[in-house]
């Protein structure tokens, strides 16, 4: 993945692509593409109950929709034929999570589905390529061994009496696994299984092995790490099927062989030790004597719930390539890779037999260039590598990860060169689905730090930070960055899988933990703030996919959170509080900061309520909103001074944003939150990371986008301007400048919300509401100050939406793509310009103030004082404002 180039595009291409397309229109039917399976291409194992399928309809024509569809599933066979779920051809515009509706499916088994679908016209698509989806074990009984541990590596053999026609293994691992059979590593994922709160639920995976399993002895080998458990346990399942239908199983119990591996020191915050003398080569294959491996121990099960991973793997993704080296010292050699990011370092080497190379990793130099690692605190950082003496030898981490963008090398044999190093990117592998890119470099720059931030804490749940001794799910972190992830990766399944996370910690009182999964920081509930997650990336994620059954599945949850919150209440607020409105300039008061995220939690209660249809339940929590606002408005309103709490730009920004302030004093609260951006801080924020979320939204929202973009485009203390200015290539945790041993993170991903700011306000890329998963879109482009143009676009689950607008001498030029079977209200501002004409690709649509010639998709055009609506139907336009 490489976020960098997605900035990288711009309206001009865009604007050659729309005629290319144009001459497409005539084309023939196309077949659905992109068949996902609980958001995920061709998963081994999902074990939701029903699965649910959903595919993307294919197009030329503006205002085409979806008016049937026809699924064919059926068990092992690549034909989909239909034998276990036939849908016939279903009246239906629904093309995203359509529940499976077959025959019972089976536990552990491979089955593969097609779609064709009909559009507006009532003409049949051709049928989809061929997709699958596994069933994971879907019975407790399904798992025949027991759990086990004894050492850091693990093996069995095992012999096979035929021809090998399927063979699937299930694995779970409490730390982490890498699994081998008959010497081949298996899959692609590291650091895997997912983080989870180990006590409660431990993921497993499954692999289609198919290919490396052959009639005679075999062998499977795991390696183990300790990962977030500290300490290491597995649980294998391996399904074999014979021709001629004969069975074997092979799972982990006593009968296991228990040794060592050359990792002989693993840990996530230090590193790994990795000694190539004790490698004892093909321990993973059948006939290695083992004679050092014990019988492997049989454990009591770390948990109560294994169930599949249902999200993309961590994988090791990129290459990075050092920029420079120096030698601060000698023997010392330290390499500056251009950029901050998660992941490790690949060491290549040949020497004597016994030297010990070590690596350390930094986000900071000193002056005379040695590493800085005093803002890693207690994580050491540290890989070692001790040489067996043979050749040359390639050398990376498998059980750790590291925070940096610089590299010591010390102990090598003589005098690295500069391909004596390569990293790889190593986090959570979700597609990269858009970006922003504009004419405002800084905005740009801003967009690359939020990017490389965002990617780089996503490890199978959001993270604080990834480089010093934390790196945990902080709560209030994942949910002030999920909005601006959702704009640039795909996280449907990702976040899925953190709101199950977080169901799975919350205590029977009803609270959740500060940090998701529940770790050793998190003890007791969770500030309001943190726990707020819960809630809001309900929210966030029905908004962005619409997924009703996570509505469903959460709302007790959510509700019980907010009983949490409100037990906490006296007179609608609270005095609860932990952290509040985190690393400020200026500090908002705590019981205004939690009591505003008291109100979100029953608001969403409330509205998850309404949107599933609990219609006593939504008036009971809506009445509790109610109660939170007035006692939030009379307790903290200060009516003398016309703001709220002490003053700060927080206290306004908050009850603005969440909509807690009353009509009345509504403008009076802007007002004054005005001045106190624009005369008292020179047009800067002050904000912690609460409200530094809501801050753009809220200043363009009440003040104008202009006072928004001033705001933005700063490069002075404090902005995001100023740690590009400082050598920022993530997001700072701070807004100063700090690099002792204090808490001062370089990638700390909790001030990226601008990301979204961009797409929604500068782009312009919105949802009309009730339009969840874009059904509904809306487009504002944000024509503002000194910026020429701007273009932001992301993959919806219905397909892509864009906005990309251009100033021009006479106008505006405006291309926009609405995704398959929406509608969108796309509002062009007249720019203050007098006659205005639309044109849409060379036609005029709308002159002197009325509709001129109708084109394809449009379906109505209006003029108010300051601008031009049209309602569309999906499809590519391009529009050009003309006026005087
Ligand atoms: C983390 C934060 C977190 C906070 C709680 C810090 O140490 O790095 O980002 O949200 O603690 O206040």
């Amino acid at each position: 993945m490489k976020p960098s180039s997605l900035s990288s595009f711009r309206p001009a291409g865009l604007l050659a692509g729309l005629l290319a397309g144009a001459l497409l229109a005539s084309a023939q039917p196309q077949p659905p593409q992109n068949l996902r399976c609980e958001y995920l291409t061709n998963p081994e194992a999902v074990d939701a109950a029903p699965p649910r399928l959903s595919w993307q309809p294919v197009s030329t024509l503006r205002g085409d929709a979806q008016t049937a569809y026809q699924i064919l599933v059926s068990k092992e066979t690549a034909a989909a034929a239909g034998d276990v779920w036939d849908s016939g051809q279903t009246k239906s515009a629904q093309f995203v999570n359509v529940a499976y509706a077959g025959k019972a499916l089976e536990s552990g088994k491979t089955y593969f589905w097609k779609v064709r679908s009909w559009d507006k016209a009532g003409t049949a698509s051709p049928w989809s390529n061929v997709a699958r989806f596994g069933t994971g074990l879907l019975n407790s009984g399904d798992w025949k061994g027991k759990w086990i541990a004894g050492g850091n590596a693990l093996r069995k053999e095992f012999n096979v009496t035929g021809k090998v026609t399927g063979a699937k293994i299930f694995i779970a691992a409490a730390g982490y696994y890498e699994l081998h059979v008959n010497g081949a590593r298996i899959g692609n994922h590291v650091l895997d299984p997912s983080n989870t709160t180990f006590s409660e639920r431990v993921l497993y995976n499954a692999y289609d092995v198919t290919r490396f399993v052959h009639p005679g002895a075999n062998a499977i080998g795991v390696l183990l790490g300790e990962g977030w458990y500290a300490n290491r346990i597995a649980l294998v399942q391996m399904n074999i099927e014979l021709e001629g239908g004969q069975k074997i199983e092979v799972s982990t119990d006593s009968t296991w062989q228990a040794g060592s591996s050359p990792i002989t020191m693993d840990s996530l915050y230090n590193g790994e030790s990795y000694d190539a003398r004790l490698e004892q080569p093909d321990w993973d294959k059948a006939g290695f004597s083992g004679e050092a491996w014990k019988p492997a121990e049989e454990k009591p099960s770390p948990t109560k719930i294994v169930s599949a991973q249902m999200m993309p793997p961590i994988r090791a993704l990129q290459e990075m390539t050092p920029k420079r080296m120096s030698s601060p010292k000698p023997g010392m050699f330290v390499y500056d890779m251009g950029q901050n990011f998660s992941g490790w370092v690949r060491l290549k080497v040949s020497g004597p037999r016994g030297t010990v190379v070590k690596v350390r990793h930094s986000e900071l130099l000193y002056e005379d260039g040695t590493l800085n690692v005093e803002n890693l605190r207690a994580a050491r950082a540290t890989d070692t590598y001790t040489l067996k003496g043979e050749g040359t030898e390639v050398y990376q981490p498998r059980f750790t990860q590291h925070g940096f963008r610089y590299v010591e090398v010390t102990g090598y044999p003589g005098t690295p060169t500069m391909d004596a190093i390569q990293a790889r990117v190593v986090h959570s592998d979700v597609t990269p689905i858009g970006g922003f890119s504009s004419s405002k470099e800084i905005l740009n720059q801003i967009q690359h730090i939020v990017q490389w931030g965002i990617s780089s804490n996503l490890m199978s749940m959001p993270t604080d930070c990834n480089q010093r001794d934390e790196r945990m799910g902080w709560m209030a972190d994942g949910h002030l960055y999920a909005e601006a992830a959702m704009y640039n990766f795909d996280m449907a399944a990702f976040y899925t899988n953190w709101l199950q996370d977080m169901h799975d910690a919350q205590a029977a009182d009803g609270s959740v933990p500060d940090t998701t999964p529940r770790a050793r920081f998190a003890q007791g509930a969770a500030d309001p703030s943190w726990g707020a997650a819960y809630p809001l990336v309900l929210w966030y994620s029905y908004q962005q996919y619409g997924d009703r059954r996570l509505l469903e599945q959460h709302f007790d949850g959510v509700r019980k959170w907010s009983d949490f919150m409100w037990s906490k209440s006296k007179d609608g607020t609270t005095d609860f509080i932990k952290y509040g409105d985190w690393v400020p300039v200026d500090f908002t008061p705590g019981p205004l900061v939690s009591t505003v995220y008291s109100y979100v939690a029953a608001d969403i209660a409330a509205k998850t309520a309404q949107a599933i249809g609990k219609t006593a339940e939504a008036t009971a929590l809506r009445q509790r909103a109610d109660a939170i606002k007035d006692g939030f408005n009379k307790r903290f309103y200060n009516s003398a001074e016309g703001y709220y709490g002490n003053g700060t730009q927080g206290s306004q920004i908050l009850p603005l944003a969440y909509g807690m302030a009353p009509d009345a004093i509504r403008g009076h609260v802007a007002g004054y939150l005005r001045n106190q951006v624009v005369y008292h801080n020179d047009s800067h924020l002050t904000t912690g990371i609460l409200a530094t979320k809501h801050a753009l939204p809220v200043l363009a929202k009440f003040s104008g986008l202009d006072l928004a973009y001033d705001v933005a485009v700063q490069r002075t203390f404090p902005s995001w301007g100023y740690m590009i200015d400082n050598g920022a290539t993530t997001i700072w945790e701070l807004w100063q400048k700090k690099e002792g041993p204090s808490m001062n993170s370089h990638n700390h991903a909790m001030f990226g919300a601008i990301g979204d700011w961009f797409m929604t306000d500068l782009a312009g890329i919105q949802q009309v509401p009730g339009g969840e998963g874009y059904e509904k879109v809306a487009i504002r482009p944000g024509v503002t100050r000194d910026l020429k143009w701007a273009s932001g676009n992301f993959e919806t689950l219905r397909g892509k939406v864009l906005s990309s607008w251009q100033r021009t001498d006479d106008g505006l030029k405006l291309e926009v793509m609405v995704p398959f079977g929406s509608t969108a209200e796309i509002v062009i501002p007249k720019l203050q310009l007098n006659n205005v004409s639309l044109l849409e690709s060379g036609k005029t649509i709308w002159q002197g103030k009325q509709a001129a010639e109708p084109v394809d998709g449009v379906a109505a055009v209006k003029e108010n004082d300051g601008e031009i609506v049209v309602q569309a139907g999906s499809g590519r336009y391009l529009f050009e404002l003309k006026g005087k």
